[in-house]
């Protein structure tokens, strides 16, 4: 049975009353930290600057829309995680929330390993001199290419998600005169309460081998007895975006009874066990995310506890946070095209963006926050609705934010917090491009990945 464990926040659970808002803050121009990378604050003209740079410079020299990421403040998050878990543990980096060759290179620096779950992310990890024995391959259902390629690399492990998965990956092993590194990914039936397309450990999901009824027991049973194998431990994901730690001690406690079990049927103590992402970020100012060292504490904690309560050697750790380390790190700089009063609702705001960027407000339900970035105003805060410029009434960006009431066509606006899955989960719908990643960094901004143009569309449409 499920076991509701964890609210992710009211913001994400769909409690506050239709068409909730919050209300305006008393200062429209104030910039709160946690929703903001390190380095962002305002200059004496009241211009939005980050990495010592002004948007309206950056508007100027890469267009807009763009997503505009603070290297300094993405590497002291990745540096405060590792910190945090020390040398008894071990922090992968989940690429799916924002990867390119810079981020990898970033990430290898700074002593992090990296979690990719397709051939793409795992080429561009390899291309950009990820060490292989770095890099755990995650996915529900692995092309044989894509096994064989991981294999071939020797990447660190491969967290097994089906019954066929394991059977192939010792085959493929086996083929190639090796024996592969492996989790086993469980769902432990831990209801994560977030938004139902990311809550991913209780058991109707496409994700993971179903602790109930004994299958995960089954499939490590399976797994030990394959030359190919060498299992490692288990893996356990409850979910995104979670706030309160007690998910996590209901899956620690069962992924370490699976080992009790392990041990108790085939002598064998499984040395580590990956605990997953899903850490929450600040979206808005509502939002409390925990710090690294706080996360990294209870979590040692809890296992640390429930190992030494079933007798066993204490595992090493993993974890796997994307989000909370790229997601406050970049914000999406806009230019404002229209501004549409609508009599007693609302006002529009049209950016030269919008779904095609940032899906997680249709796909989630997201909720995110907003401030005019090209200069500061003290007019009357007035209620907006930032949307896209795509052919769609859902194409809608914030929903409800305050915005000065003297916003006009020009104006650069930022959406903060943009740096997971929307670059990595961005689309060309209506041939719109997409917009370049700028890093910033002591004065200087380079591209680290660049716009989209009609030739890159084109390229693609063999006619
Ligand atoms: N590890 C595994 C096995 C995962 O499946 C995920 C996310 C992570 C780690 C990283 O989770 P994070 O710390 O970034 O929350 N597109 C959705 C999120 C999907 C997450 C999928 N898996 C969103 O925009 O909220």
């Amino acid at each position: 049975m499920s076991r509701s464990a964890h609210p992710a926040g009211p913001r994400h659970a769909d409690v506050l009353p239709e068409g909730h808002y919050s209300a305006p803050p008393a200062d429209l121009n104030s910039l709160d930290p946690k929703v903001w990378s390190e380095t962002v604050t305002r200059d004496e003209h009241g211009t939005l600057t980050v990495g010592g740079i002004d948007v309206k410079r950056l508007a100027e020299e890469y267009g807009t829309p763009a997503y505009v990421l603070d290297e300094d403040d993405f590497r002291s998050r990745a540096r405060a995680w590792r910190t945090a878990f020390g040398d008894n543990a071990d922090v992968f980096y989940a690429g799916k929330a924002f990867l390119s060759r810079a981020v990898v290179r970033w990430l290898h620096e700074e002593g992090l390993n990296l979690d990719v779950c397709s051939g793409g992310e795992l080429a561009t990890a390899l291309s950009a001199g990820m060490p292989a024995e770095r890099i755990a391959f995650h996915g529900n259902n692995k092309s044989v290419a894509e096994i064989r390629r991981a294999v071939e690399a020797g990447v660190g492990r491969i967290v097994l998600d089906s019954f066929q998965e394991i059977v192939r990956v010792a085959h493929i092993a086996r083929e190639l005169g090796t024996r592969q590194r492996v989790q086993i990914r469980i769902t432990v039936g831990v209801e994560a309460h977030t938004h139902e397309f990311i809550a991913t450990a209780h058991e109707d999901q496409k994700f993971g081998i179903p602790l109930a009824g004994g299958q995960a027991a089954e499939a490590v049973r399976r797994a030990l007895q394959l030359d190919g194998l060498e299992v490692i431990g288990i893996h356990s994901h409850i979910g995104s975006q979670i706030f309160d730690m007690s998910g996590f001690e209901v899956a620690a406690h069962r992924v370490v009874g699976l080992l009790k079990d392990i041990r108790d049927e085939h002598g064998v103590e499984l040395p580590e066990i990956d605990l997953g992402g899903g850490l929450g970020i600040a979206y808005t100012s509502d939002d409390d995310p925990r710090e690294p060292h706080e996360i990294a504490k209870a979590l040692t904690e809890i296992v640390t506890r429930e190992c030494e309560a079933a007798k066993l050697r204490t595992p090493r750790i993993s974890v796997e946070p994307g989000r909370a380390i790229v997601g406050p790190t970049a914000f999406t700089l806009y230019e404002v095209g229209t501004v549409k009063p609508l009599d007693g609702l609302r006002t529009y705001v049209s950016v030269d963006g919008g779904m095609s960027d940032n899906i997680r407000t249709a796909l989630y339900d997201a909720e995110y926050s907003v401030s005019l970035a090209s200069r500061s105003s003290d007019a009357e805060p007035m209620l907006t609705r930032v949307v896209g410029k795509h052919c769609e009434s859902g194409d809608i960006v914030v929903k409800d934010a305050f915005l000065p009431g003297d916003l006009a066509p020009g104006d650069l606006i930022a959406v903060p917090a943009t740096g997971a899955y929307c670059r990595s989960m961005a689309s060309n719908y209506n041939h719109v491009l997409r917009p370049p990643v700028v890093a910033v960094k002591d004065g200087e901004a380079r591209v680290i990945v660049r716009r989209e143009t009609e030739e890159d569309l084109l390229r693609l449409d063999v006619g």
